[in-house]
């Protein structure tokens, strides 16, 4: 033991050390506000954040700048690939038509997609019409209707997608003397949905359908669902993207 004595204090001393150099590094984390890729992070003041619950949730956790400034086609492209396992085709589509309608100088800062009439579009299903006022944040009201729209009260189906999307297109309509909801607007009303169910949902055998608990995660708190893993469902491709939204489109009963 007498010989061991030296060695084990080595040891221990230089547990002591790495010990005390990990404090360091976490305290300076705790301090400096450092944290961690992939770490969930509410946006503090000065952060901007979209109308899109996805985009917002990458930035959340720090796969998009938590800023949410001045991101490029590649911090886009990257994130929606990796996070979302996004096919590259319609990551750089997603990507670059946003930066092309919305950005400036090969950029985009999440705030400017609040922009109405190039993505942002009337009869949300949860923000409110920009002639009615916000229609950046999500709308307590609107959301529980969302949520409402379950059959099961476990999972939102492509139908119930289509059922609420309806209720909204019927009201903005009659409501909304500014209401615009052409085939553009029609087609990112139908994508958004379906890219929410490709990424986050599953499918039955016969259509694709989400749960509320994934839905109130990502429309609510903005963060990843604890439960769901980036590979779950295989890469998302535009086809099968495009299908889910043809079959939510052809489920409206309005517009
Ligand atoms: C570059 C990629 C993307 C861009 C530029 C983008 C942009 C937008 C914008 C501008 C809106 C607001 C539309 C409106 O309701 O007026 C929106 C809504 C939405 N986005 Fe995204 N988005 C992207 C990717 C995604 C992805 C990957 C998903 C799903 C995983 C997604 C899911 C949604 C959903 C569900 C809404 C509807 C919110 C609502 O109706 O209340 N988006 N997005």
């Amino acid at each position: 033991m007498r010989e061991l004595g030296p060695a084990l204090d080595g040891v221990l001393g230089g547990r002591v050390v790495v010990a005390t150099l990990v404090a360091a590094i976490v305290l300076k984390q705790m301090i400096s506000g450092e944290v961690q890729v992939g770490q969930w992070v509410p946006p503090g003041s000065g952060d901007m954040r979209s109308p899109c619950p996805a985009l917002n949730t990458l930035a959340n956790h720090g796969f998009l700048p938590r800023n949410g400034m001045n991101i490029t086609r590649s911090n886009l492209t990257s994130a929606l690939e990796n996070v979302y396992n996004i096919s590259s085709i319609l990551a750089n589509t997603l990507a670059i038509g946003a930066i092309s309608v919305d950005g400036e100088n090969s950029q985009i800062s999440l705030d400017e997609l609040d922009k109405h009439g190039t993505i942002e579009h009337d009869a949300s299903m949860t923000r409110l019409d920009t002639y009615f006022g916000d229609n950046h944040s999500l709308n307590p009201d609107l959301f529980n209707g969302l949520l409402n729209a379950t059959t099961d009260g476990a999972v939102l189906t492509e139908s119930d997608f289509a059922a609420y999307q309806s209720i909204r297109q019927a009201d903005s309509k009659a409501n909304n003397p500014d209401f615009d909801f052409g085939l553009k607007q029609q087609g990112a009303a139908a994508g958004e949905p379906a890219l929410f169910l490709a990424v986050f949902g599953q499918y039955d055998g016969n259509s694709y359908n989400v749960t509320l608990s994934s839905l109130k995660s990502v429309f609510g708190l903005e963060q990843l669902p604890s439960d769901w893993t980036t590979t779950a469902n295989g890469e998302v491709t535009t086809l099968q993207v495009g299908g889910i939204a043809a079959s939510i489109r052809s489920k409206w009963t309005s517009a």
